[in-house]
């Protein structure tokens, strides 16, 4: 008889935005009029930028041609495309690495849950508290997380890093030394950035003790303050302990194109073993690559134009950011993140639970957010909003959200 895997019931509750997806259903059948404002999931709403749709007709052209299709790419990805990577976001940032150091892959989600496999069940684990929530789930699917305590939220085997507005929305090095340390900077859901010389003091720390760093900058291209690191390889001695995700997502509008990479160093071992075969034999033998044209697009965001374009639409969304921040705070709120991230965290008033300001803005201004609860138990009485909307319904939301 086959039998599941019994992990996969560890899994407290329904997916976050499953929740919150039902909820606003609910709320919209029973009032059918209201114009409810989605600031809720971090998902894109402007058109890929021209440049890149160029780029994609072009490759879509040539897989219609007998002299220029494509079929199955590459394992490690497209070369033209790996070594622009490699040139753009980290050559010129002064950091060493090379074309054959990165995997592309259809984005960072499937990157920073599949890379656990790569390392020993026993290991342990630390994690931001809140986080993206993919980092602690995708251990628990693999057995490596304990039993899930519900009056506590936390698995048992999880280290968790409190991220509060004492520390700034920034861990501190765990007494307790993990294996593997997730990191993400800028962070979702706060917002929080890492400066270059804390974020050394987690390299050092991992060197020291061998741990891993998993470092997800999917939000990079949002940074706007200087000593903030774009990449954990701008710190001495990363090479040696860290892994990095990427993501097309939120810095070219590939939320629906899907395209992505991971960095990791031919130098990074694990208990002396290099971990760069490893994870080039997983992406052999489960992984048939990005599409060629996805590929092409990619590269194409790399382009003098493509460049410009997409930092546009960054300055639009973080021009929302700005709108957010300052709508609240004039309204009393105490918010944070937003300057270098596309995420802004507020304290829930009248020390109102996340899922009790979730229904208390869905029903009274008929605006969506995230809980800041389903992140992590220190997201508890935070909200998170997002800076993806248009301009039009981020102003109603926050003239909406001002009136309450
Ligand atoms: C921190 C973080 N990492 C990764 C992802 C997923 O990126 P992708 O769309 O490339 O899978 C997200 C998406 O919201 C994210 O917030």
């Amino acid at each position: 008889m086959a039998h599941i895997n019994t992990n996969y019931k560890k899994l407290p509750g329904s997916y976050l935005f499953s929740t919150i997806g039902k909820k606003v259903r609910e709320y919209q059948e029973k009032n059918p009029e209201a114009k409810i404002i989605r600031l809720g999931i971090g998902d894109v709403t402007q058109p890929i930028a021209p440049e890149i749709i160029t780029a994609l007709h072009k490759a879509v052209d040539e897989m219609g041609n007998p002299e220029t299709f494509k079929g199955y790419a590459p394992d490690l990805g497209y070369e033209f495309l790996r070594s622009v990577i490699a040139k753009k976001d980290f050559i010129e940032r002064g950091c060493d690495i090379s074309p054959d150091e990165i995997f592309v892959s259809d984005g960072a989600k499937c990157d920073c849950g599949n890379i656990q496999e790569i390392f020993s069940l026993d290991n342990r684990v630390a994690v931001c508290d809140p986080v993206y929530p993919v980092y602690v789930d995708s251990n628990v699917m693999a057995g490596r997380t304990g039993e899930y305590d519900p009056a506590k939220e936390c698995f048992n085997d999880v280290i968790y890093m409190p991220c509060l507005k004492e520390n700034g929305f920034t861990p501190e090095l765990p007494s307790e030394v993990p294996d593997l340390i997730y990191l993400c900077f800028p962070n979702n859901p706060t917002g929080a950035v890492i400066h270059k010389t804390e974020l050394q003091k987690w390299v050092d720390y991992a060197n020291e003790h061998g741990s891993i760093i998993l470092y997800d900058a999917a939000y990079e291209a949002y940074i706007s303050e200087d000593d903030v690191p774009h990449s954990i390889y701008e710190c001495n001695g990363a090479k040696g302990c860290a892994i990095e995700f990427r993501s097309f997502s939120k810095t070219a509008g590939f939320t629906g194109l899907r395209l992505g990479f991971t960095v990791i160093p031919k130098e990074l071992k694990a208990g002396g073993e290099a971990l760069w075969p490893l994870w080039a034999r997983r992406h052999g033998t489960k992984y048939n690559g990005a599409p060629y044209i996805v590929q092409k697009a990619g590269e194409a965001v790399y382009s003098e134009n493509g460049r410009k374009q997409v930092r546009e639409q960054i300055a639009y969304y973080m021009q929302n950011a700005g709108i957010i921040l300052d709508g609240l705070a004039a309204a009393g709120y105490e918010v944070s993140g937003g300057k270098n991230a596309p995420y802004i965290w507020l304290k829930t008033p009248d020390d109102m639970t996340g899922w009790q300001f979730f229904d208390y803005l869905l029903e009274k201004a008929g605006v969506v957010g995230t809980p800041g609860s389903g992140f992590g138990p220190h997201g508890e009485h935070y909200f998170r909003l997002t800076a993806f909307g248009n301009r039009e319904n981020t102003i109603e939301a926050i003239e909406r959200i001002k009136r309450l």
